[in-house]
């Protein structure tokens, strides 16, 4: 039994001509866990935005992002490269444009479990990365938190732990703070306006995660080195990139998974389990396969370990 929430937001997007028939061949390759993520996600974002404006906020986000990420797509596919190189190309025009963020915030929550590979990737995340974590609890550090979902679904399952979430964009700090509040994890979570890479806690965290930020940064190393110097050795980190597929605001092109697992072990960690998506039905005689790929980290206590 599924949710009236995720009824209302199915049968909306069942009209939805253009997204709606992947969306719903989605739901039915993966039920079990479309269903328990829709119901829970859906849910959130329900109680936040209200029973009569929920499924086409969400929707009209997706519309716009997903539209945007297959011009930007064709796009590379003709020019070999990705268009913006520079993190001051995209600053303003994505993460300091309060409208633009609206869609796109609502965008990347809705693909967390309406994309396949996305959900795929968070199955993977609730096999292999909260199964390691110590149930007592701990600290979290989330660098580049946008919505905050992926450190609210830690959170959900695990009650004894805290949150402190960091992202550049003043909107989607705003955001995350106010859906918190509204769906209940305000005590437990911490938002702030501020750069991933030069973050430094008022101690170490117990785990960190950093999902879709890697290839939005000039020197996704820094990256790497802000997560294991924020964390307490020993601790696990959850970590996802995209790699050759095209948006706006991604600006480090990886071709392969083998560059991210470099600079995860350069930073001092060790990778525990990796796992590499692609879109269930692609092309197949387009150059470039866009791909999002999950790693579970854990820092290093020394440097052979
Ligand atoms: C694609 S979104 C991913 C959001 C969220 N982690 C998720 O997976 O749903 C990328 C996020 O990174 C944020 N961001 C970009 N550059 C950043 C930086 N240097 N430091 C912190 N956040 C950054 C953006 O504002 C945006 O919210």
């Amino acid at each position: 039994m599924i949710s009236t929430n995720l009824k209302i937001f199915l049968a909306e997007f069942a009209k939805n001509r253009l997204f709606g028939p992947k969306v719903l061949a989605n739901r039915e390759r993966n039920a079990a866990l479309f269903d328990e993520l829709g119901d829970l996600m859906v849910g959130w974002a329900a109680d936040y935005l209200g029973s009569e404006e929920f499924a086409s906020v969400l929707i009209n986000g997706y519309n716009s992002f997903v539209l945007d990420v297959g011009k930007s797509q064709m796009e590379y596919e003709k020019r070999g490269a990705y268009k913006n190189k520079t993190y001051a190309e995209v600053y303003q025009s994505v993460y300091n444009n309060a409208d633009h963020m609206q869609n796109y915030h609502w965008g990347v929550f809705t693909t967390t479990f309406a994309w396949e590979h996305h959900l795929k990737i968070a199955g993977f995340f609730k096999d292999y990365f909260l199964p390691v974590l110590p149930d007592e609890g701990g600290t979290l550090l989330e660098l580049g938190s946008g919505s905050g979902v992926w450190g609210l679904l830690l959170l959900h399952g695990m009650q004894q732990w805290t949150l402190d979430g960091v992202d550049i964009s003043q909107k989607s700090v705003e955001l995350a703070i106010d859906m918190t509040r509204r769906i209940g994890f305000s005590d437990r979570t911490n938002y702030i306006v501020g750069d991933a890479l030069a973050f430094t806690g008022a101690g170490q965290y117990d785990a960190a995660i950093s999902c879709f930020l890697l290839e939005h940064v000039e020197r996704p190393d820094l990256l790497f080195s802000s997560l294991a110097g924020n964390l307490n050795p020993g601790g696990y980190a959850f970590v996802t990139g995209a790699l050759t597929a095209a948006e706006i605001d991604h600006i480090t092109e990886f071709k392969r998974e083998s560059e991210i697992i470099k600079l995860a072990e350069d930073a001092g960690f060790r990778v525990v389990s990796t796992y590499s998506a692609s879109p269930g039905s692609y092309p197949s005689d387009f150059r470039f396969l866009p791909r999002s790929m999950a790693l579970v980290l854990q820092k290093r206590r020394n440097d052979i370990w």
